[in-house]
């Protein structure tokens, strides 16, 4: 044990965003002691050397993956790898008595046939074996699916679009509010969300002074969605999802257009109903009337804040709502999820309030 807390952890990625956003959120956790960093291109090296802004008490050696050392040294692991590899992992760790929190698209799909549709290039490089674990498996929105996340040994964490976006509608949803056909959702995030592999379009002379939209119609987010939205309107939904990318390094938001079923009712009977929703979930806030997110108020948290609006000469209600792509859109989240599984409260070691500006 390192620092006397009571979980031991491994993370999987570790050199990666959301491996260095897990560490940085667990180096200081009450609960939870790192006891692995594993990688690959840059296993073998020391943590602090080849990561000075971030050093640990222990300056552990960045390991190859070894999941009978993993199972050894640690009770839970957080993964953070490319699509993909998780699913090569998952069902060992598990065998070897780990609960595992996900955070690729591995799980997140209680089908498997649909991630072989939706994630072609990675699954033809794979045959997976584990339909049973995408049932098993329960998908992370914290503040959606908390008992079920209790008890779970796999923990599929969301993607950082659906995370923003199905927070504010959900409520709605749910409560058979909001019309469940035609929902927009217009999306744009930064360039850490494309992770820590060089790739051109994220480039900084060909990101800055820009914005673009990519994915359009068939980003892979948008059936991750439709996945929920059906679930909780028991209708199989299809909605518009368009991200853009913008030149900043983290942040998202998230415009949401739907139609209310109520043309009655108003901003104030809106955020009424998310308020009520969210009123005990220490990581969402809902914003009054009139005031709008900016991504910068919540950098660097783990905080979601919404916002609604309604326009009464079309009968349109507009959500905003913003994230930190890397930490409530990752690995804040998955850590809020590892508190969970763990029973501690939800928020324990994640920061809620951001160094403003
Ligand atoms: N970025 C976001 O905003 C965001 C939000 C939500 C979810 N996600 C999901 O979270 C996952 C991680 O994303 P990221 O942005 O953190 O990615 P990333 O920055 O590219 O990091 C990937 C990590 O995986 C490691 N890795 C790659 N291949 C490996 C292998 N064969 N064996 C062991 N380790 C390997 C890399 O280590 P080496 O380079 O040292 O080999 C690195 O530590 C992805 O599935 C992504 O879709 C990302």
């Amino acid at each position: 044990m390192v620092n006397g807390a009571s979980n031991r952890i491994a993370i999987i990625g570790a050199s990666g965003y959301g491996g260095l956003q897990s560490i940085r959120l667990l180096k200081d956790h009450p609960k939870f002691d790192i006891t692995y960093l594993g990688a690959k291109r840059n296993a073998g090296k020391a943590w602090n050397d080849f990561c000075p802004y971030l050093p640990l008490d222990h300056n552990p050696l960045i390991e190859e993956i070894n999941i009978e050392k993993i199972s050894e040294v640690a009770d839970f692991a957080i993964l953070s790898l490319p699509n993909g590899l998780a699913s090569d992992l998952v069902p060992d760790l598990l065998d070897g008595g780990l609960r595992v929190v996900d955070l690729s698209a591995d799980y997140r799909y209680r089908s498997l046939e649909q991630w072989n549709q939706i994630y072609l290039k990675e699954a033809s490089v794979r045959q997976r074996n584990d339909k049973h674990l995408c049932l098993e498996a329960v998908y992370g929105l914290s503040e959606w699916n908390f008992s079920k996340i209790k008890t779970s040994r796999l923990v599929a964490s969301p993607g950082c679009f659906p995370t923003a976006s199905l927070l504010p509608i959900l409520p709605f949803l749910n409560q058979g509010l909001l019309e469940y056909q035609g929902i927009i959702i217009d999306s744009k995030t930064g360039t850490s969300g494309g992770g820590r592999t060089p790739q051109e379009k994220l480039l900084l002379s060909e990101a800055a002074e820009s914005i673009a939209p990519y994915g359009v119609i068939g980003h892979r987010h948008t059936s991750e969605i439709e996945q929920l939205t059906s679930e909780v309107t028991g209708q199989q939904t299809y909605l518009q999802f368009t991200p853009h990318l913008v030149p900043m390094a983290k942040g998202l938001l998230s415009t949401v257009y739907g139609r209310l079923r109520d043309p009655g009712l108003t901003a104030e009977d809106c955020r009424t109903v998310l308020d009520s929703f969210y009123r005990n979930q220490p990581c969402i806030e809902v914003l009054p009337v009139g005031i709008y997110p900016a991504t910068k108020w919540v950098r660097n948290t783990n905080r979601a804040l919404l916002s609604v609006q309604v326009d009464n000469r079309n009968g349109r209600v507009i959500f905003t709502s913003v994230i930190d792509n890397l930490i409530k859109g990752q690995a804040g989240q998955g850590i809020q999820n590892l508190n969970i599984m763990a029973g501690y409260e939800q928020e324990l070691g994640l920061p809620l309030v951001t160094f403003y500006p």
